[in-house]
């Protein structure tokens, strides 16, 4: 069974093919950073723009990668929500199109279960129930995935997303955008011990908050002298160790109250390479199984959301019977 998916929730024009739920015969993305980052952070209304300049080329490739054309794909499937509802516009309608076109089932799937199911194209093994710690730009959420399509949110962020205080204190710091890769790899160089910011443990909570801590390096900064590139680094090092730790310590806690055996990270924070290592760090031993994506399918991508619809497919979802063209694009989208 072919699948063709198209994601277009933000700022990433991306489209895949992807062959029985699992072998990946193309996944292109064409990122608009270049575009947004002299702004500082995306523009919704040029994003929707250049998705529209991009979406026939981006669905053109990822068919001539899989060697496939339209009337060979079985099912589309496209993101519906959460995202900028002028982004998402442009994948919908590119999708319904090709959709009433070609006569083929169409999909929509939840941009975090997109994230979610990521980790189902590489770990053969994976299988609900499972404690689910989605961090993105827009997202910091802990998901107790209990079986497809069954989930249950048991805490989000309060304010700031872990990927927007990433992006954030970046802008703060001058280092350039999107943030968190720049944070990730200048903390490398930085000391995180060197300048202790609060953890926000929000105690008896599955709730994060970030804003507090972000609002801490910016008293930093604006009481100290920050100059040199050791010193910048060292701020970097420490703010990431915070915002790591506390995600790393909630999520394990969590799993252990819930006794669940496996636990997954999603979302373009999961990138991170200091957050993947003390999850693996702390996770030896526990009895626990961890599972990350690879760094590409971390952050946003088609690919995962063509295995989610895989698994909508396989489970039977009512998402796949119903009469697929009525849907609209859901910028608040919700997964439960
Ligand atoms: O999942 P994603 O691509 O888009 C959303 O759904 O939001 O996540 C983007 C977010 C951005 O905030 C970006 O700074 C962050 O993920 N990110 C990272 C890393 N790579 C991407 N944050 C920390 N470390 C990284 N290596
Ligand atoms: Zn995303």
């Amino acid at each position: 069974m072919y699948i063709l998916a198209i994601e277009t929730s933000c700022d990433e024009t991306s489209a895949s093919v992807l062959k029985d739920g699992r072998k990946l015969l193309s996944n292109v993305i064409s990122s608009q950073i270049n575009i947004h980052k002299k702004y500082g952070g995306v523009v919704p209304e040029l994003a929707s723009r250049h998705h529209l300049q991009n979406i026939n080329f981006v669905v053109q490739e990822a068919l001539d990668l899989a060697r496939l054309d339209m009337k060979k794909i079985d099912v589309l499937a496209v993101t519906q929500g959460p995202g900028l509802v002028g982004s998402l516009l442009v994948g919908i309608m590119a999708a319904k199109t090709l959709a009433s076109l070609y006569q083929k089932p169409l999909i929509p799937v939840n941009h975090i279960e997109g994230h979610i199911y990521a980790n189902f194209l590489e770990h053969p093994e994976l299988k609900p129930p499972f404690l689910a710690l989605v961090v993105s730009g827009g997202h910091t959420e802990l998901v107790w995935q209990q079986g497809h399509e069954k989930y249950k949110i048991l805490g989000r962020t309060r304010d700031d997303a872990a990927g927007e205080a990433f992006d954030k204190v970046a802008k703060l710091l001058k280092l350039g955008y999107p943030g968190g890769p720049i944070i990730d790899k200048l903390a490398r160089q930085g000391d995180p011990a060197a300048i202790k910011f609060p953890r926000p443990y929000l105690e008896g909570s599955y709730d994060f908050s970030f804003s507090g801590l972000k609002t801490s390096v910016v008293n930093y900064v604006s009481g100290h002298q920050v100059s040199g590139a050791k010193r910048t680094a060292d701020i970097a090092a420490g703010f990431q160790q915070a915002v790591v730790e506390v995600l790393v310590n909630k999520t394990l806690q969590t799993a252990k109250k819930l006794k669940v055996k496996r636990v997954v990270l999603a979302g373009g924070v999961a990138a991170n390479s200091a957050l993947r290592r003390l999850f693996d760090e702390k996770i030896r031993g526990t009895g626990l199984k961890l599972f990350y994506p690879s760094l590409v399918l971390c952050t946003d991508n088609a690919a995962m959301i063509a295995c989610a619809a895989y698994y909508k497919i396989r489970n039977r979802s009512p998402k796949y019977r119903r009469e697929m063209l009525e849907f609209k694009a859901e910028p608040n989208l919700e997964l439960a």
